[in-house]
């Protein structure tokens, strides 16, 4: 019987993965990195730090030059944020956490971003979850369990009774080895380790990832 849902939110509830990019995109141009689309593909729900460490590759910097490399990033990314309104959020979204929360559902969200909370007021979904697990409250980053494993303590949920959805590997990986279900959003080249797989949450109702999950032979 679930009784939680943790929400991965870039990717998931919103495609903040294009904003990532192009700030990560002026980072490297403007340190001569060839860096495009493709590469990009790779940094989906990783660290600030693993993100930019795949960028730059061989190359050496010093941990001091990485330091300002990542803030850098990010003073980019914030400026893209303040774009940010309701209308990014990802079809079927709103309506999922609606229904959630009319089923008496505990929700939450699990995502690796230090930004994860502006995030959630540019969107205007703050008083629709219960619990927000981000950036600064666990150490280990996905595919380790912290975050999530924190995020059901939070909500109060046994992890067998908690669900995540996520469009990242590493996000699925994570679920797993907390022992919860699994929903992955996307293609199942990337998620196919998930226990239910979904193009995305466009029409998505709860009963259908319920039935699904409980017809899941994993
Ligand atoms: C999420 C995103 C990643 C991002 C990471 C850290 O996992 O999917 O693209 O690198 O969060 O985000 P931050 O906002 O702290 O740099
Ligand atoms: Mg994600």
């Amino acid at each position: 019987n679930i009784q939680g849902v943790i929400f991965d939110l870039d990717g998931v509830l919103t495609d903040t993965a294009e904003l990532h990019y192009q700030a990560w995109q002026k980072l490297a141009d403007e340190e001569g990195i060839p860096f495009n689309r493709v590469a990009n593909e790779a940094l989906r729900g990783v660290s600030r730090r693993a993100s930019l460490m795949l960028i730059i590759g061989n190359r050496r910097y010093s941990e001091e030059q990485i330091q300002e490399m990542m803030e850098r990033k990010n003073r980019y990314y914030v400026e893209l944020l303040k774009n940010m309104t309701c209308d990014d959020l990802l079809p079927g979204a709103i309506a999922l956490l609606d229904e959630l929360r009319q089923a008496g559902i505990k929700i939450a969200i699990g995502s690796a971003s230090k930004n994860a909370r502006t995030v959630i007021e540019r969107l205007g979904i703050a008083d629709k979850v219960d619990a927000i697990a981000d950036g600064y409250s666990v150490k280990q980053p996905k595919p380790a369990p912290d975050l999530f494993l924190y995020a059901a303590k939070l909500l109060g949920t046994e992890p067998a009774q908690s669900v995540v959805v996520e469009d990242a590997a590493a996000g699925i990986e994570a679920a797993l080895a907390a022992g919860m279900w699994a929903v992955g959003i996307g293609p199942v080249e990337r998620v196919g380790a998930a226990h239910v797989v979904l193009p995305s949450l466009a029409g998505v109702k709860w009963a259908d990832i319920r039935s699904q999950l409980h017809n899941s032979k994993k």
